[in-house]
């Protein structure tokens, strides 16, 4: 017998369409993906360096469940520095991914009956943990109107005794959408002193556009009581096959959830634990990605607007264009499958996403492809 908790989940809905797109690809087709998750670029050579010297030293065993303390002091650096927090080593919890910490922080807060308030569009796998929490997801919709942002009359009404979490992301995944200052100062200002914690997910907060800055929300006055902030090396320094995340909270909660890490993974891989402290040291590389984001991001938008029956919204950081499509008169899976059958160009659908009517265009790829795909787009939707 499985337990329930586990066959409830979904599986990813974006499976479908990256079968399909890998099958394709299999067959020799010329598929312009829009579908990646993840930075087209390469680990850097200075990353890769760092982890050919811990593997030549033979730094190849377990370390503290925590994470090595020279990374973790790295990390509580800049995380004084460039996010304006006042944390030390003991604040930190260094996972298996970001992914991992946002489990320890969802499973370490949660019990059966919880709510959890999730602004929606989400990234797909945030309901999937809490159901594995047994706890209750309270979808908070946003409107492309708000630019995907939650207002705040409509998270006091979400709010009820339950309500144990509250999870923000941004950049958002899949909308690119980002708060200012203000705005999270009138959230916190909702939350604050109440029996609710912040799950801030900032692993996007090196992708931000048009000279914007980001803002941690566990720097706000008086917040970081109450927030379990969530980063890592996936997006920010071309690390997804790395698995390098970590968490950071009060010490009293990173102490406890501590216990999840010794009892599962015991700690995250300690060859990339070096290249992620090798990633620390230099930023210039990170710069140069983001400048040739935004020039990527601007052409898909650029080519989109001159799409009829699509409404594509400029995000302000991430790597992702969410589009409106519901002029076409299709759902989101049957655009994105016969875009993709017809046109190869393949994209996401938002269904999984919690938004019926719109799908995510990812611009991690070239300034070719995404010229390619533009001029694929407006043929398939001028034959609809
Ligand atoms: C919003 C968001 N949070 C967390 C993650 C997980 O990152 P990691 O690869 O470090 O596990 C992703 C990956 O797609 C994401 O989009």
């Amino acid at each position: 017998m499985m337990n329930p908790r586990v066959t409830s989940l979904n599986r990813s809905s974006t499976l479908k369409i990256t079968a399909l797109t890998k099958k394709l690809k299999k067959e020799g087709k010329d598929v312009v993906n829009f579908a990646a998750g993840e930075p087209d670029f390469d680990t850097p050579d200075f990353i890769k360096q760092g982890a050919k010297e811990a593997i030549d030293s033979g730094f190849t065993k377990y370390t503290p469940s925590t994470g090595i303390l020279d990374l973790k002091q790295s990390l509580a650096e800049k995380l004084n520095n460039e996010n304006s927090l006042s944390v030390g080593p003991g604040n930190i919890i260094v996972t298996t991914g970001a992914k991992y910490s946002l489990f320890v922080a969802i499973f370490g807060l949660l019990s059966p009956g919880d709510e959890v308030i999730l602004p929606a569009p989400f990234w797909v796998s945030y309901p999937e943990m809490i159901k594995l929490a047994g706890a209750t997801v309270k979808k908070l919709s946003t409107t492309k109107e708000n630019d995907f942002k939650i207002l705040p009359d409509d998270l006091k009404a979400a709010i009820t005794s339950k309500t144990k979490l509250l999870i923000l992301n941004y950049p958002a995944n899949p909308t690119g959408a980002t708060y200012s200052r203000e705005e999270l100062e009138a959230i916190w200002e909702i939350v604050k002193g109440k029996d609710i914690f912040v799950l801030s997910d900032e692993i996007y907060e090196k992708l931000l556009y048009d000279g914007q800055t980001h803002v941690s929300f566990a720097s706000l006055a008086g917040a970081d009581k109450q927030t379990l902030t969530v980063n890592g090396f996936s997006k920010s320094s071309a690390m997804t096959g790395w698995r390098l995340g970590y968490l950071v909270g009060p010490q009293d909660f990173i102490s406890e959830v501590t216990k999840i890490v010794d009892h599962t993974t015991s700690c995250a891989c300690s060859v990339s634990q070096k290249a992620a402290l090798a990633a620390l040291k230099d930023k210039k590389w990170q710069t140069d990605m983001v400048k040739e984001f935004e020039l990527r991001r601007n052409l898909l938008f650029g080519g989109l607007t001159e799409c009829d029956k699509i409404t594509p919204v400029k995000p302000k950081g991430a790597f992702y264009m969410f589009c409106d499509i519901t002029e076409t008169g299709l759902s989101s899976f049957d655009f994105c499958s016969q875009l993709l059958n017809k046109e190869l160009v393949s994209c996401i659908p938002a269904d999984g996403f919690g938004a019926e009517g719109f799908v995510r265009m990812s611009f991690a790829t070239s300034t070719e492809s995404i010229q390619k795909g533009i001029d694929r787009i407006k043929k398939f939707v001028s034959e609809l």
